[in-house]
């Protein structure tokens, strides 16, 4: 047995597996995001232990041998994150979110102070990542920079509290940009950049390598008989692509979760810090991707769910499964700003050609079609930097609106598949991580596709009218920036 564990912003989710890859049990628990200014976003660390202990509960609860028997512990999870830590690793504030956007000025700050920074680290400075915030710690709050010893990423804190190590791995270190992706390494000048140093920073491993084992308290409370390995793992889309079997050059998805990310394989190193597009390690090694990354995917049909006070698959099954036509209404899902291809943490949301007509399903049916014109972005992103999406599959919650793939087949003109019921996503592909850590099994034969039971196509009678649509959205980013910002 195999234990996947991903750490996402909406919950954590925990999945058994056996040696044949089945998914034996799986268990969630939710977490919650707090706000506290705009454009902010928190977690307190301490809430993904105890949610993450709550799944394993869970598994504990339906299948008690199996987790008996777990040989390997696999980590996915939301990217980004500052989990800052004293000396005695005790949490110093809460953690600062992926979508968290006030670090802009400092990322400009970074970029003039060291020019060859997009060079080194293969990715312009964007809110979200880690190494900007720490910038951002060391401006306005001076005294907790000064406490600060280690610096981990959301499922690496985990880590810690299973296994008692400081580790990370390749593809989620990436997206601090504290690395030379290139060399898979830590960069000194960047980390110096921040006043930080490899000392501030965990071990790294690939993500198919045993960082460290589980704690025997923990492995005697969930009755192993021997502590299992836990392995590097994976930033959540890196792991995700494990999942879904993305992992040979030019193989692609599109996750439909809190966040969107159009994700591609790539055999070697490829940056393009033109249009954002993020250029990270690949969790198995001698591999990278590249991503377009938008930042409120599900967030922004969770946030319209919230106002109108209907639950989001009720939403979308008041539009039906037919796809007449793009919406009159034009949606920006721009809540918590955006990353590709903006890179503008202070843009914000909109929705024009409001009416008296313009109902529950007007707003729905424009922020499915907003969500999709900004994969495009993320498609077009992508051709300009060299890297053709021919296809893609389809992952996260939102994927299981039909409607809503159909609108993002025709707004991106490509074949999306749907993989057969099951849960391909961070946790899975973290359990394939674990597995391979432990067996030593080669990762392509691991990270397999799964069988797909459809293949959602773009809709010849209004792909035209998606055209003028999406040309309609290009526009109004920059009517909406100049008006607002
Ligand atoms: C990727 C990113 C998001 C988070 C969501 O760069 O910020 O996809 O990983 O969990």
């Amino acid at each position: 047995m195999y234990l996947g564990l991903d750490i996402g912003t909406s919950g954590v989710k925990a999945i058994l597996i056996d040696e044949k890859q089945r998914i034996i049990a799986s268990a969630t628990a939710p977490l919650k995001v707090s706000r506290p200014e705009p454009g902010w976003s928190e977690q307190n660390p301490e809430d993904w232990w105890k949610a993450t202990l709550k799944a394993i509960a869970g598994l504990q609860r339906a299948r008690p041998k199996a987790l008996s028997a777990v040989k390997a512990i696999g980590l996915s999870g939301q990217m980004h994150g500052a989990t800052l830590l004293d000396a005695k690793d005790h949490v110093l504030r809460p953690a600062i979110l992926w979508n968290d956007g006030r670090s802009a000025r400092q990322c400009r700050e970074l970029e003039e102070r060291l020019p060859e920074l997009r060079n080194i680290a293969g990715n312009i400075a964007m809110a979200g990542f880690t190494a900007p915030k720490l910038a951002w710690l060391r401006e306005n709050e001076p005294r907790i920079f000064d406490r600060v010893a280690k610096v981990l990423l959301p499922k690496d804190y985990v880590r810690l509290k299973l296994t008692g190590d400081h580790a990370s791995d390749m593809s989620d270190s990436a997206g601090t940009l504290w690395m030379d992706v290139a060399r898979r390494d830590w960069s000194d000048e960047l980390l110096a950049l921040t006043g930080l140093s490899r000392a501030n920073m965990p071990r790294l491993f690939e993500g198919t390598e045993p960082t460290g084992t589980l704690r025997p308290e923990l492995a005697r409370s969930w009755r192993m008989a021997k502590s299992p390995a836990v392995a590097g793992g994976g930033g959540d889309n890196a792991a995700s692509a494990c999942g879904i079997g993305a992992v040979k050059p030019g193989a692609a998805f599109v996750s439909l979760g809190t966040s969107g990310v159009l994700f591609v394989s790539n055999r070697h190193f490829s940056p393009n810090t033109d249009n954002a597009v993020h250029a990270f390690c690949h969790a198995v090694p001698e591999t990278w991707h590249q991503m377009g990354v938008i930042l409120s995917a599900t967030a922004s049909l969770e946030w319209l769910s919230g106002i109108l006070k209907k639950p989001a698959p009720k939403l979308t099954g008041a539009l039906g499964n037919r796809l007449a036509g793009p919406s009159p209404l034009l949606f920006l899902p721009y809540l918590s700003g955006e990353r590709t291809p903006h890179n503008d943490a202070a843009i914000r949301g909109s929705f024009m050609g409001l009416g008296h007509e313009s109902d529950d399903k007007a707003l729905t049916h424009a922020v499915l079609d907003g969500v999709a014109f900004a994969f495009r972005d993320c498609l077009e992103a992508l051709k300009a930097a060299g890297t053709d999406v021919a296809r893609a599959t389809a992952v996260g919650g939102g994927s299981r609106s039909k409607l809503w793939l159909k609108i993002i087949a025709t707004a991106l003109d490509i074949p999306i598949d749907c993989p057969a019921a099951g849960d391909f996503g961070g946790a899975f592909g973290a359990a394939r991580l674990g597995l391979i850590a432990a067996t030593g099994a080669a990762p392509q034969e691991i990270c397999t596709p799964p069988k797909f039971v459809a293949t959602v196509t773009p809709d010849g009678k209004t792909k035209q009218a998606y055209e003028d649509a999406y040309g309609r959205y290009r526009r109004a980013y920059k009517a909406v920036r100049e008006v607002m910002t």
